[in-house]
């Protein structure tokens, strides 16, 4: 499996022959996932060291995850507490200069590709639990690592001690005055183990998140991911969290659905590795923070959606004329329905969604061309995922649908064109149809 991070190509992706089931039926959420008891394997799941560390079908932490980065491809090391190959002879000190500052023991600069820039706000007491989590609870796995394939000179890694000079700050989160313990709390596990930045904020021009908290007006305000378009987590009232309620977030984060909308593309990692083991009361402080962030990347004069029925409407009369309706009755109703409510929280409106919404397609492009991954939670994938329809349409007609679909039900975004479906559909693969969880233990 191949995780690349913004600024370059394809990644992790979707499949789904699905046939088209519409589920009209009530069902429940499957049971939440059991949350470690174990403060370091929490602090672990939290900063989601295992999505990174690992690959699909291999040992827990043995590392080998190819990653893209602007200077090459460089592969994921062995963090198991083995001394030769792994972290074994790592003291704490040597972990928390690795975890928290960017730098291995024998004194080479790693790459921001591992999230160390918001690692840095880790608390003292987290680093410490983390580290008697990996030294005594993770098998150790003699497996070396593979070196990166970035040529010379960029391969020279002493340039990475002045970016961290500019661009990274090596302080433990402290907590702000003037806010509460709840949204202190949120803005920790965001901004730190959560490393949700690492994704939700745009880049600059050598790879520096453009803000690394809540000072920056770029901070989770989304931007260009790998083929996707990662959202926006502020409170903008369209494309952003200004609708979701901090109940609907919590959902989201828990098991991967809401009313508003269901999880796909990377953020299927973050859920079925990392969010759903918090704390209700964790994730309840991850909410109440991102309900305080004001709204970023759409201008304050814009009127929030409502749904418009007309149509639902239209789409029951004959003969249909417009090329992107043809395509949506034919192959998008039976799922998300003619009036673009699909059958929350398992089929995703569409009427309404932030993805929808958003000004950049790459999402629903690289969605529809390719289908989606299957959240799992506890131990249970999801019955439905979105089937890919990269076989079995046009890009002109995935444009059509897709514009279609950002101009009904009172949704106003703008159309799409064959050219943007044709780019996407050269630099994406279609998802795996594998069922993939990555074991810990
Ligand atoms: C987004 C992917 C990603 C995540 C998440 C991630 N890492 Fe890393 N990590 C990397 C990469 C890539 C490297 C190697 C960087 C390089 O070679 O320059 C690395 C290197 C390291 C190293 C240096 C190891 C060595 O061999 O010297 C340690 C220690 C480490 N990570 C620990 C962690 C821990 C602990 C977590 C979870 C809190 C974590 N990482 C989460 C990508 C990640
Ligand atoms: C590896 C990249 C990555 C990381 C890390 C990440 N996300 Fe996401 N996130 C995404 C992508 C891609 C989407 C788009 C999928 C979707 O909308 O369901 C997304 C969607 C979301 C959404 C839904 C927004 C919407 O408008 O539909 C929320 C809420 C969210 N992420 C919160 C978080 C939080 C909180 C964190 C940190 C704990 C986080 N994400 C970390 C990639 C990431
Ligand atoms: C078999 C049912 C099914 C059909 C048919 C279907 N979808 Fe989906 N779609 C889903 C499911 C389920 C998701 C949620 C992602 C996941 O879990 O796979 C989804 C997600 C989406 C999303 C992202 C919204 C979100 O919040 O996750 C978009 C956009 C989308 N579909 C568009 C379309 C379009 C356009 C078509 C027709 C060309 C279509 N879908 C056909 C089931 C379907």
């Amino acid at each position: 499996m191949v995780r690349k991070l913004k600024v370059m190509g394809a990644a992790l992706f979707f499949v789904a022959c699905g046939t088209a089931v519409p589920l009209h039926a009530q069902q429940s959420l499957s049971p939440p996932a059991v949350i470690p008891s174990d403060p370091g394997e929490y602090v672990a799941r939290a900063g989601n060291c295992v999505a990174c560390h690992s690959v699909p079908g291999g040992k827990a932490f043995t590392g080998g995850l190819k990653m893209m980065t602007p200077l090459g491809v460089i592969y994921t090391t062995n963090i198991t507490p083995d001394p030769e190959t792994g972290i074994g002879d790592y003291t704490l000190e040597d972990f928390d200069r690795a975890v928290r500052l960017g730098v291995a023991k024998d004194g080479h600069h790693l790459y921001p590709a591992m999230p160390y820039p918001s690692y840095a706000k880790l608390r003292p007491e987290d680093v410490k639990a983390l580290y008697d989590y990996f030294m005594k609870s993770v098998p150790a796995v003699k497996q070396p690592d593979q070196p990166s394939d970035i040529p010379w000179p960029l391969n020279i890694r002493w340039p990475l001690a002045f970016w961290n000079l500019i661009f990274a700050d090596d302080k433990p989160y402290a907590d702000k005055p003037g806010h509460d313990a709840t949204w202190n709390r949120g803005a920790y596990l965001v901004q730190g183990p959560g490393h949700c930045g690492a994704c939700h904020t745009p880049r600059g021009p050598v790879f520096n998140e453009k803000a690394l908290d809540e000072s920056g007006i770029a901070f989770l305000a989304g931007g260009p991911l790998d083929n996707w378009s990662s959202p926006n987590l502020t409170q903008a009232v369209n494309t952003g969290l200004g609708r979701w309620s901090a109940a609907d977030i919590a959902a989201y984060l828990k098991a991967g659905h809401n009313d508003h909308g269901t999880a796909f593309g990377s953020m299927i990692d973050v859920i079925n590795n990392s969010t759903q083991y918090f704390t209700d009361a964790d994730i309840a402080a991850i909410a109440a923070y991102l309900k305080s962030l004001p709204p970023a990347r759409e201008p304050a004069s814009v009127t929030a959606y409502t749904y418009d029925p007309a149509t639902a409407a239209a789409l029951h009369a004959t003969p249909l004329t417009q090329a992107g309706a043809v395509t949506y009755v034919q192959r998008c109703e039976s799922c998300h329905d003619s009036d673009g409510s699909g059958s929350a929280p398992y089929l995703p409106a569409l009427a309404g969604n932030p993805a929808v919404l958003d000004n950049d397609p790459t999402s629903l492009i690289n969605i529809t061309l390719n289908g989606s991954a299957r959240i799992v939670v506890a131990g249970m994938p999801d019955a439905y995922r979105m089937p890919q329809f990269r076989v079995t349409l046009t890009n002109q007609e995935i444009a059509d649908a897709i514009s279609f679909t950002r101009a009904a039900w009172g949704n106003k975004a703008g159309p799409v064109t064959a050219d943007q479906v044709a780019a996407v559909r050269r630099e994406t693969n279609p998802a795996s149809d594998k069922i993939e969880i990555l074991r810990m233990k």
